[in-house]
């Protein structure tokens, strides 16, 4: 019952003509409905009496609640603080503080699911303020704290409570919350805040209550939230154990003891991921690009907790986590389409949104049939590749994504798969094979320090029983040569492994004996090599010596990377 409502009760208890009221009330609905409900007034002195105090109360409705919910901007969350106010005047509801359609259509999604919670809203002019104002609000997840807001108003509640408390959730019609994107970087927020508690959709909880020191609440619909805010029914505080769940969900469903045979590939993918290099594998249909490209993430060592939050904010963010999969625990391995739009790419869209290159930060980024993808889309990768994270710019405002990942490419050799293959005869012209392989960008090309050439796979390497290596083997190897470069390059904050080390570290750590230098004098004019192969071969021949942990790089480290750079060879192509 309203305030309005229990006043009256109290003034005048009797039931007596709903219609007396209904004449001096038909602008006061709710009013109406209490006093309809069973108490009116019985005598003139008691309809003057409830005149008085339907002006009285007209003017006491004017209040305002104030409810804290908090909104995903870039990878990080802000506070987002929503003041309901409610005066007297014509039924009106206005949104104001840069809402997108999505939020003013909140109004009547909001009233509906009121109307169906058995609450009820205020009915005269009520002004929703979303501060800060000059950040454009997206998206429907403040459908809740505006809904208990106006429940507030209404029911004349003093809000001051709900301050140490952030609610985030979008309501159906009927009062159900549904969930909402970007639940972990809104509860780090909240927390950040010094918040106690924040309220999310039932759904996202196990995704939220990765955030320690606050208490998540997950609910299901606006009756029972707002029964729990009143005291009326028990809600108990979702739990989940980040470290512990962290530890138990670092395996991965594949292996590199899949893989048969193909020791010289898996040895390049291992030189490729113990310095961080980026490869593109060549070779035809069946030969096990894919597979092999699956199975890098399974020997990069593993996500560091810090790392698994920031790649969890970005999946987060793009609406990717559920109660099966509420955190992101092992390395991510993103394959997109060929068909896919810079934009799903890059990230972007009316309210920036991350693209695969911020999914697979931390990770790998897989593109299967290079010369597929549209030229352009190849383009924009050079930023996030250069610098490890991508700018947005729309209209709402700019927005930085991170973007590490480890780059895997694989397209065939020609178009018909089969050049170069020993078995299969290819069918295709040598302008055919030139066309094809031109359809990749050099700039992009240029940003792979390996090739690898995958031939097809021996039957008798598929059929053999022999125990192939595992993951775990490689992984360790992996792990150790990351940890020579991490104290190598502990003075340069931006260089992290090999891959990244720019002109000066080259000199610095690339020392060529003479033997070495000579040899790479030779490959560059005898397999005509081009000029831009030199400083990768630099690059690759680094990894390898710290791989077999040697300090100086010596001859047949450098004539292993030479053997990575098939596509500079300008004979083969
Ligand atoms: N070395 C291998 N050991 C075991 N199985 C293999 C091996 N190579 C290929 N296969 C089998 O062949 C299948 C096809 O491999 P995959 O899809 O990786 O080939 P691909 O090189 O990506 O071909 P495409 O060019 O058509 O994409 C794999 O699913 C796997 O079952
Ligand atoms: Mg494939």
């Amino acid at each position: 019952m309203t305030l309005t409502g229990r006043l009256l009760f109290n003034l005048f208890g009797t039931p007596t003509r709903p219609a007396v009221c209904r004449a001096i009330l038909h602008k006061h609905p709710h009013i109406f409905y209490e006093i309809c409900s069973g108490y009116c007034p019985p005598t003139l002195e008691g309809y003057l009496t409830l005149f008085h105090t339907v002006i009285f109360c007209n003017a006491a409705t004017a209040m305002l609640a104030k409810i804290y919910s908090a909104a995903v901007y870039g990878v990080d969350a802000y506070e987002v603080e929503i003041e309901v106010n409610g005066a007297g005047g014509d039924p009106n509801i206005v949104i104001v503080g840069l809402p997108d359609a999505a939020v003013r259509e909140s109004r009547d999604r909001v009233t509906t699911a009121i109307a169906n919670s058995g609450y009820y809203w205020p009915r005269g002019r009520t002004t929703i303020n979303l501060a800060p104002a000059d950040i454009k609000k997206e998206g429907p997840s403040f459908d809740l704290p505006i809904a208990l807001g106006m429940i507030a108003v209404t029911e004349a509640l003093d809000s001051s409570p709900f301050e140490n408390f952030s609610f985030v959730g979008e309501l159906a019609l009927d009062g159900t919350v549904r969930a909402v994107k970007g639940v972990l970087p809104v509860a780090l927020e909240a927390r950040r805040r010094g918040k106690r508690a924040l309220f999310v959709p039932e759904a996202n909880a196990l995704e939220a209550a990765m955030v320690d020191k606050i208490d998540i609440y997950g609910v299901q619909n606006l009756r029972q939230t707002f029964a729990f805010l009143r005291g009326e029914t028990p809600l108990l505080p979702t739990r989940a154990d980040l470290t512990g769940f962290f530890a138990a969900h670092q395996s991965y469903d594949v292996d590199f003891g899949d893989v048969k045979g193909q020791g010289h590939v898996k040895r390049a993918v291992e030189v490729a991921v113990a310095g961080g290099h980026n490869v593109l594998m060549v070779g035809p249909p069946g030969s096990g690009k894919s597979m092999l490209a699956k199975r890098i993430p399974t020997i990069i060592p593993p996500l560091s907790l810090e790392e698994a939050i920031e790649t969890t904010k970005i999946h987060s963010i793009a609406g990717l986590l559920d109660t099966e999969k509420s955190f992101v625990s092992t390395r991510p391995f993103r394959p997109p389409h060929h068909t896919i739009s810079d934009i799903g790419l890059l990230g972007g869209g009316a309210f920036p949104n991350p693209g695969e290159v911020s999914l697979a930060h931390n990770g790998v980024l897989f593109l299967d049939e290079l010369p597929e993808f549209k030229r352009s889309a190849l383009e924009v990768m050079r930023q996030p590749l250069e610098d490890g994270k991508v700018t947005v710019s729309r209209a709402a405002g700019t927005v930085t994504f991170p973007s590490e990942f480890m780059l895997v490419a694989a397209m065939n050799p020609c178009p018909c798969g089969y050049f170069g293959d020993l078995k299969r005869e290819c069918r295709c012209g040598p302008a055919q094979v030139q066309r094809y392989r031109q359809r990749v960008s050099g700039p992009l090309l240029d940003r792979i320090d390996l090739h690898i050439e995958v031939p097809a796979v021996e039957y008798r390497d598929v059929a053999s029983e022999r125990a192939e290596e595992t993951s775990a083997a490689i992984r360790e190897r992996v792990f150790r040569t990351r940890q020579r470069q991490q104290e190598r390059f502990r003075n340069d904050p931006k260089v992290n492994c090999n891959a990244r080390m720019a002109t000066r570290q080259l000199k610095q750590y690339c020392t060529l004996t003479q033997d070495s230098q000579e040899l790479i004098r030779v490959a560059m004019s005898e397999l005509n090599l081009s000029a831009r192969a030199y400083d990768r071969i630099l690059k690759v021949s680094r990894t390898i010596a710290d791989l077999d942990g040697k300090t100086e790089i010596s001859p047949e480290h450098v004539s292993e990377a030479i053997q990575y750079r098939t596509f500079d060879r300008t004979l083969w192509v």
